[in-house]
């Protein structure tokens, strides 16, 4: 997986994700999925995650946003924002955190429940 990021203004990291690992359950044994994953992302940048199938990029987005299945397990790591870990906010303020500073848009999101479609 590569990582590409393109600045326009330079600053403090606003999100580092370090050595992060996610293993996923499953009935047919373990999926390493995630195998020590590192990224920053300073103010103003834009960055981009590219590799191919399977290789981690939607894991490592459902990873930062809190959203990993059930059957994930976050292995090890620190996911960063404006210094707080993620990994060790309580319940309620990941919540609150993921109402103010981070959201997601679906790689498909005219199939997602709840979608009206998207606009020509
Ligand atoms: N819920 C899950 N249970 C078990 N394995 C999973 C689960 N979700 C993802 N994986 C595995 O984790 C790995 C990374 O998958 P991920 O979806 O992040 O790939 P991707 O880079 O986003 O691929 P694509 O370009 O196809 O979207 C793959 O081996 C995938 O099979
Ligand atoms: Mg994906």
């Amino acid at each position: 997986m590569a990582v590409m990021s393109r600045t326009l203004v330079t600053k403090g990291a606003v999100l580092e994700v370090k050595d992060l690992r996610v293993d996923f359950h499953t009935y047919a044994g373990d999926v390493k999925a995630l195998n020590g994953v590192e990224l920053t992302v300073k103010r103003g940048e834009i960055l981009g995650l590219v590799g191919e199938s399977g290789c981690g990029k939607s894991v490592t987005a459902l990873s930062i946003a809190g959203l990993l299945p059930q059957n994930a397990e976050v292995v090890s790591g620190e996911i960063l924002l404006e210094g707080r870990d993620l990994l060790r906010l309580t319940k309620e303020e990941l919540r609150l955190t993921r109402l103010g500073e981070i959201a997601i848009v679906f790689q498909d999101p005219a199939t997602q429940r709840g979608a009206k479609g998207v606009p020509r």
